[in-house]
């Protein structure tokens, strides 16, 4: 336990949604111990929370500033080495300043802030200290999203032209989803969810996702959000056209309110040679489509050589058992324990960087701008 990289958490408390899953994920790795936490906006949850945990009492903190000013006093080998951020996004930025300010690397979730300004906050101070700043966009940890990216840049499918990513969920498609969950309310509040609703929550995966795999960069949208429920003051459906750096064209939707959707997330990517096809419903098989050529479905097994490294390494269940939304999370968190340990020395690290967020973030600002000007195109 004594040589483990050690992590604080800020929020994840009783209720929460993503935080536990973060605490399995960095467990599973066998390389991180949390020592240290402040896991809710009341002192008083968050010390019992962390007690309950089984931290330590003294590093049960009550807010997330005592711990991180706490923190940095202790001697070097027992002060906590990075901070995992699973807040409501617009105390992101504040939370992860704080943390680099002192010394401290931060794995955040996503999106990186409320909103741009934010985000390009935390840029600077990343910059400025030089700490490890990764974001945990859950898709980029699992398998066969790296393997797309490994054959998209061995040239499998030739020059990309199109490509389609949709993101649809239904669990806040009625007004009475907002009441009494914590999940549903702050992500549809502009003064805790930032400036926008559904695009900075799946939105920005789905854009992620298409700059992961391609390789490219999203230059411009066109797109239309829209507020479909009642009573919001952010968008809770949209779609865009985009453009890739290349001049490849694309379609992204990402909507809450599309009823039946549970948690619908899918990916095409076609060039001139061949086509790529995932869905998260079914995250072990990644399917390749060449024309006249029957579909070749990968779907790892006990023989998996044909994968590339950098896909097999990432596989973690023996062939045929299937391995999902933990185990990509948990990969996450390998490379980033991976990235503290060799610090400075750089490493090939799966999260996403702030540099990432960043643009995920002008990305959201670019489709509000479009959308208030009648759906014109968009520099991001
Ligand atoms: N990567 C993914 O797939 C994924 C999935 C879900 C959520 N998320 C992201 O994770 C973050 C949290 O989302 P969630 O759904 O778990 O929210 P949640 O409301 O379930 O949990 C938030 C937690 O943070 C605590 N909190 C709030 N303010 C705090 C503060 N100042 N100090 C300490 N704790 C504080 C709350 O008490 C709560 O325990 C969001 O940014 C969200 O976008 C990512």
């Amino acid at each position: 336990m004594a040589n483990k990289v050690r992590m604080g958490m800020v929020g994840g408390g009783s209720g929460a949604l993503i935080g536990a899953v973060h605490r399995l994920a960095a467990e599973m790795t066998g390389d991180i111990e949390l020592v240290a936490g402040a896991f809710s906006s009341n002192p008083d949850a968050s010390k019992q929370f962390g007690i309950e945990l089984g931290l330590d009492a003294s590093r049960a903190y009550g807010n997330y500033e005592e711990m991180i000013d706490a923190e940095a006093t202790l001697p070097e080998d027992q002060r906590m080495q990075c901070v995992s951020i699973v807040t409501p996004n617009n105390s992101h930025a504040d939370i992860s300043c704080r943390a680099l300010k002192k010394g401290m690397h931060v794995i955040c979730d996503k999106p990186l802030a409320g909103n741009l300004e934010d985000a390009l906050r935390v840029a600077a101070v990343v910059e400025e200290t030089g700490l490890l700043f990764g974001i945990t966009h859950t898709y980029t940890g699992y398998p066969l999203i790296i393997e797309a990216r490994e054959r998209v840049r061995a040239g499998e499918l030739g020059d990309i032209r199109r490509v389609v990513v949709i993101y649809l969920q239904d669990w806040l498609s009625q007004a009475a989803d907002t009441k009494g969950s914590k999940q549903a309310t702050w992500r549809t509040d502009a003064s805790v969810g930032g400036e926008s609703g559904a695009f900075a929550d799946i939105g920005t995966h789905a854009f992620n996702l298409v700059e992961f795999i391609t390789g490219q960069q999203m230059t411009e949208v066109a797109a239309e959000l829209k507020t479909v429920v009642e009573d919001r003051d952010i968008d809770d459906d949209g779609a865009a056209m985009f453009r890739l750096q290349n001049g490849a064209a694309g379609l992204l939707a990402a909507s809450q309110v599309c009823t039946g959707a549970v948690n619908g997330l899918r990916i095409e990517i076609y060039g001139d040679k061949g086509s790529l096809h995932w869905s998260h419903g079914d995250p072990n098989t990644l399917t390749i489509g060449r024309r006249g050529d029957p579909d070749q479905v990968i779907s790892p097994g006990n023989n998996i050589a044909y994968l590339s490294d950098a896909a097999r390494s990432r596989c973690r269940t023996p062939g045929g058992h299937p391995e999902g939304f933990i185990e990509a999370f948990s990969n996450l968190y390998v490379d980033f324990a991976a990235a503290v340990r060799a610090f400075p020395e750089p490493t090939d690290n799966i999260c996403a960087t702030v540099e990432d967020g960043v643009r995920a973030m002008r990305f959201v600002r670019a489709t509000i701008t479009s959308t208030n000007n009648g759906s014109q195109w968009t520099s991001i």
